[in-house]
């Protein structure tokens, strides 16, 4: 039987039977699978330049088919190859070390999906072919991370905007980045811009430009976001915040492809991708009135949606553990692990501000941990209402209430209005979502309203 390669980017040719879970895995790490009869000698049509890599599953094989792997092992020597044993001592191995001394990597069983990820990375650094790996940022092996990775590659090469979902801190940016970068317009430019951090006024002439007196203190022509990244991608951060107008010019960009600067009507032709981010959910915007429904539905022809912290399982300690050995690389720090509580405690806490707040959280404990094990308190994982909750002390409390109570009160006033709450604070709208965020104060985009689940 032939196995054709095609122009896939990475092929793994599986000798055996490939189990569920590790195919989501080897799509996430962007591998293509073909699996091979091991009683069939291989054949390979290799077209395309990706790299080319055998795996012998050994566990599910009978030492009569060793002859034929030898034989596939034999025509295909230029190959990375790996093997997997089965369980139990090397000396229940013996009759597989023909074959397991050919192999660049022999991994023992049962197969654990870390322990192959790695193994495969380590053969693409090994000096043969390699893809740059942007998506090597986006930790996870949850099942929900593997699938968003999986999503990403197949979005990334579609000319067509992404709309990314998902709560504040889970990773939309880090996507973003990664869908441009493997994209075709990976070459080009990428820029970013939080729409709502920028003044309602001000966000035509940052997108579009603005020609030389189209308003007081316009000197001069300036070229917006848009142009400058010509050719590349346009990155629309908190999306649902646009102003009506921005929304309107937006829409012309994506139907049309053209722009007009402000002060101008002349079109300008512009080449740019767009991903746009939201952690509200437009549909409810699209609902009040407050987002073109034409608008909303050319940014969510592709979506991804990024999971919650809090439903990555296992991924919550991976990411720890990352934070911290960078913590440890860039600061250096006593602490060098975390204590079966803290690991707990972790696993239980709601991550409101997803994997920000953890690394924001481990980052603190880094820095005043004394000991080599991080507690739960170093981290200040305590639950409400129990006696480390307490230790932060009586002042730090009340002030928290006061703050809390100062934010609600003035939205309240205003309505919920974001804007005119951060203009009677003195804020900008970025710290009152900040605030609200610290104090579990949730935006209801149906209502405007908020709601406090604190
Ligand atoms: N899966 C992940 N693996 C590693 N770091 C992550 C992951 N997801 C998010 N981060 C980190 O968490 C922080 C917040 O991510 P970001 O993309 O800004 O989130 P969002 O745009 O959704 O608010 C960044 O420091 C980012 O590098
Ligand atoms: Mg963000």
């Amino acid at each position: 039987m032939a196995a054709i390669v095609q122009d896939a980017p990475h092929c793994l040719i599986w000798f055996g039977q490939c189990p569920e879970h590790i195919r989501q895995l080897l799509a996430a790490d962007g591998w293509s699978l073909r699996e091979q009869p091991p009683e069939l000698p291989v054949s390979l049509s290799l077209r395309g330049h990706g790299m080319v890599a055998l795996l012998f599953d050994l566990c599910s094989m009978a030492t009569s088919q060793l002859p034929a792997l030898l034989h596939s092992l034999a025509v295909s020597a230029q190959l990375p190859r790996l093997c997997v044993l089965p369980e139990g001592p090397p000396s229940s191995h013996r009759q597989w070390v023909p074959l397991s001394r050919q192999c660049d990597r022999v991994l023992q069983g049962p197969l654990q999906e870390q322990q192959l990820s790695d193994a495969l990375l380590s053969l693409r650094g090994a000096g043969l072919p390699a893809n740059p790996a942007p998506l090597d940022k986006l930790l996870g092996q949850s099942p929900a991370m593997l699938l968003t990775r999986t999503t990403v590659r197949k979005f990334a090469p579609v000319e067509l905007p992404v709309l990314i979902t998902g709560q504040t801190g889970t990773g939309k940016e880090l996507a973003a980045h990664a869908l441009h970068q493997l994209s075709p317009r990976a070459q080009q430019p990428m820029l970013a811009i939080n729409c709502g951090a920028i003044p309602a006024a001000l966000i035509q002439s940052e997108l579009f430009g603005h020609e030389r007196g189209a308003f007081t203190g316009a000197l001069t022509r300036r070229l917006g976001l848009f142009e400058h990244a010509d050719g590349g991608t346009v990155f629309l951060d908190e999306v649902g915040d646009l102003p009506a107008d921005a929304q309107t010019a937006l829409l012309r960009v994506l139907q049309q492809g053209t722009l007009e600067r402000v002060g101008s009507h002349t079109p300008v032709k512009v080449n740019v991708r767009v991903l746009a981010a939201t952690h509200v959910e437009l549909e409810q915007a699209v609902a009040t009135g407050r987002f073109r429904n034409d608008l909303y539905y050319r940014l969510n022809v592709l979506r991804l949606h990024m999971p919650p912290l809090a439903a990555r399982g296992n991924d919550i300690a991976l990411l720890a553990g990352h934070a911290l050995e960078q913590f440890r690389q860039r600061h250096g720090c006593r602490a060098r692990g975390f204590s079966p509580a803290c690991l707990a405690a972790m696993a239980h806490w709601p991550w409101p501000g997803n994997v920000r707040e953890l690394i924001n959280r481990i980052q603190r404990a880094a820095v005043t941990c004394e000991h080599e094990l991080i507690q739960p308190q170093d981290m200040e994982l305590a639950a409400p209402g129990s006696p480390d909750a307490a230790s932060e002390g009586p002042l730090g409390n009340a002030r928290r209430q006061a703050e809390r109570q100062a934010l609600l009160h003035c939205l309240q006033e205003h309505q919920f209005n974001i804007s005119a709450a951060a203009r009677a604070m003195g804020l900008s709208r970025v710290t009152i979502y900040r605030l609200c965020r610290r104090h579990g104060i949730e935006r209801q985009p149906a209502t405007g309203a908020l709601d406090q689940n604190a």
